[in-house]
């Protein structure tokens, strides 16, 4: 495992190598494939069996293990995407879109408001935007602040990042959308409504290691987290790590 981690680490400047290497990293991971699967196990009502959805900033792939009716996409070519686009410059026709798949990747973007307004161009009325973000808190703030290798700053809405790679990030990017100022949010997109929030993971994502960092769980620890992550749902708002969003196109 340390010899992934030293590799990836490494891999600085080539993304595609990276992507693919993080699905090795996850394979390699209980406690980090036990949070994606909380992730997609909570927003499976939203993603209908049928219809286009479109999952972007796809990555490492591993959402096609629990949805079966998904185009993939990212910016970076790898094996697992079928289609290769910017999700701030969509390949897909007005009203065409069911559902699009946010998992992790807001917070790496240039300009956001450029995505949502081609979310609001692709997708049909009735259709989705299904996001699981970072979320800045009381507890993750010192964590992502001081550990994380991703920025965070509370000031700017978007990734203010001379370069354009994969480790370049604004972890506060989806905090400051949809919760800082969500009402500027609300009235900049009023046909994009936010029907569902929720806000949880204190531990396990920072438990795992994530993909730079050892895991620090024990294996045998995991279902008594997976437990303790449950009672504290409803104090995620203070103590969450992670969002969960989603907005419908009226
Ligand atoms: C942190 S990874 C998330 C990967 C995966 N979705 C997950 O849940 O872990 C961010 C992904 O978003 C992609 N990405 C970043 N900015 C993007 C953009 N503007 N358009 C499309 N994909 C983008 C990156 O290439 C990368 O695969």
């Amino acid at each position: 495992m340390e010899k992934l981690h030293r590799k990836y680490r490494n891999l600085w400047g080539n993304e595609a190598e990276m992507l693919v290497l993080q699905r090795r990293i996850i394979d390699a991971k209980p406690v980090l494939r036990a949070m994606y699967k909380n992730f997609y196990s909570e927003v499976r009502n939203f993603i209908p069996g049928k219809g286009l959805n479109v999952e972007i900033g796809t990555g490492h792939g591993y959402t096609k293990m629990f949805f079966e009716n998904i185009i993939q996409t990212d910016r970076v070519l790898t094996p697992h995407i079928a289609v290769c686009n910017d999700a701030q410059a969509l390949p897909f026709k007005d009203g065409s879109l069911d559902t699009i798949m946010v998992f992790g990747v807001l917070h790496h973007m240039k300009d956001p408001d450029e995505f949502f307004n081609e979310a609001r161009r692709t997708l049909k009325k009735g259709g989705r935007i299904v996001m699981v973000e970072p979320y800045v808190s009381l507890l993750s703030y010192p964590i992502y602040k001081l550990v994380h290798h991703e920025g965070l700053n509370l000031r700017t809405k978007a990734c203010d990042s001379e370069k354009y790679h994969l480790l370049d990030a604004n972890i506060a990017i989806p905090t400051i959308f949809f919760k800082k100022r969500k009402k500027e949010f609300e009235a900049r997109y009023p046909d994009l409504r936010i029907i569902y929030e929720s806000y949880h993971t204190p531990f396990l994502f920072f438990a795992s290691g994530g993909y730079i960092h050892p895991n620090l769980l024990p294996g045998p620890l995991l279902p008594m987290l997976l437990r303790l992550e449950k009672m504290l749902r409803p104090f995620g708002k203070w103590l969450g790590s992670m969002m969960t969003i989603v907005i419908r196109r009226n």
